[in-house]
């Protein structure tokens, strides 16, 4: 883990997704993998205090930069998304868990949802050149999708919307039963609700007792997932979520789990976890 003072290349808002911050920070950069995540500082004095997270958005060891896109929900997001070119970020990271991509696979599918698009961009600009790739993204209008021509060629982009202003109308999970097919590994990053429908989808899989279409793909899968967090370091447990194995801070253990561990049951994130 590395304390490092990036410095903004670039600050563009991307429709209502948010601002992506081209960061550079060679030696973060250098160390960074899809999945994980960089706490950053929100702020040159202590309020707001405490760091918030940002998934890597964009991996470029070459040029040693990083992006994040930042959503500003409040007061620490709305002062990182107004950093603008020049200007310093206070970076602690790469932290958490990251995705692993299997060697054999061959049809990769990728599923986003929100600025979960962030780590689902990093795999689809790693991986297109090795494997087919599919991102299935959802928003709510076609204003909260990430644009087409800012992906890798190679990418097959399926997009859906609640208001079906672009895509498949409907939420993301409408629109990948066909790909669950085609798919032989699965990567997913989005809202708790978009993950929890994905675990819904897996429990039933593996409950049925007919043959499923995309059952092992389910079965196999890995999500990342977001919970409010304070030291990012494994030590408060403000960011515990429950899974097969207890209680597990998404700072350490994840954020990327795998699908099937993590209990959705449990609520979403800020009221999930429960007393030790
Ligand atoms: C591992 C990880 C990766 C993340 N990656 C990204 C990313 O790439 N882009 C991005 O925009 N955000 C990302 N987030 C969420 C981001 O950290 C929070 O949105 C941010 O901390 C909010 O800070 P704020 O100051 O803008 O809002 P705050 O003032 O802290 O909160 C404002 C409102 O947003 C709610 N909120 C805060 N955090 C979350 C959260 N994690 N989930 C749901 N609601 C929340 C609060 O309850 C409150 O209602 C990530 C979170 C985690 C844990
Ligand atoms: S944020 Fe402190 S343990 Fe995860």
């Amino acid at each position: 883990m590395i304390l490092e003072t990036g410095r903004v290349v670039s600050a563009e808002p991307v429709a209502d997704l948010g601002t992506v911050l081209r960061v550079a920070a060679p030696d973060i950069a250098s160390r960074a993998h899809a999945g994980q995540f960089v706490h950053v500082r929100p702020g040159e004095r202590f309020d707001p205090l405490l760091r918030r997270p940002y998934s890597f958005h964009g991996i470029d060891r070459r040029a040693g930069e990083i992006e994040l896109i930042v959503k500003p929900l409040g007061a620490g997001g709305d002062w990182i998304a107004s950093r603008r070119a020049g200007d310093a970020l206070d970076l602690l990271g790469p932290l958490g868990t990251a995705f692993v991509i299997r060697r054999a696979t061959t049809h990769l599918l990728l599923v986003a949802g929100g600025t979960g698009i962030a780590p689902m961009k990093v795999l689809a600009e790693q991986e297109a050149a090795r494997r087919n790739v599919t991102l299935v993204m959802g928003g709510r209008t076609i204003h909260h999708l990430w644009p087409a021509h800012r992906l890798p060629a190679a990418v097959e982009y399926v997009t859906a919307t609640e208001d079906g202003s672009f895509g498949v109308r409907g939420r993301v999970t409408d629109a990948l039963p066909p790909y669950l097919e085609w798919a032989d590994q699965l990567c997913a990053c989005g809202p708790w609700p978009m993950l929890a429908a994905l675990g819904r989808m897996r429990a039933e899989a593996a409950r049925a007792t007919h043959v499923v279409a995309g059952k092992d793909v389910l079965m196999g899968a890995q999500a990342a997932v977001e919970q409010h967090m304070g030291c990012a370091m494994g030590v408060c447990r403000a960011c515990v979520v429950v899974t097969a194995d207890g209680n597990a801070r998404v700072c350490r253990e994840g954020p990327v789990f795998s699908l099937g561990d993590v209990r959705f049951e449990g609520g979403e994130p800020a009221t999930v976890g429960r007393s030790a």
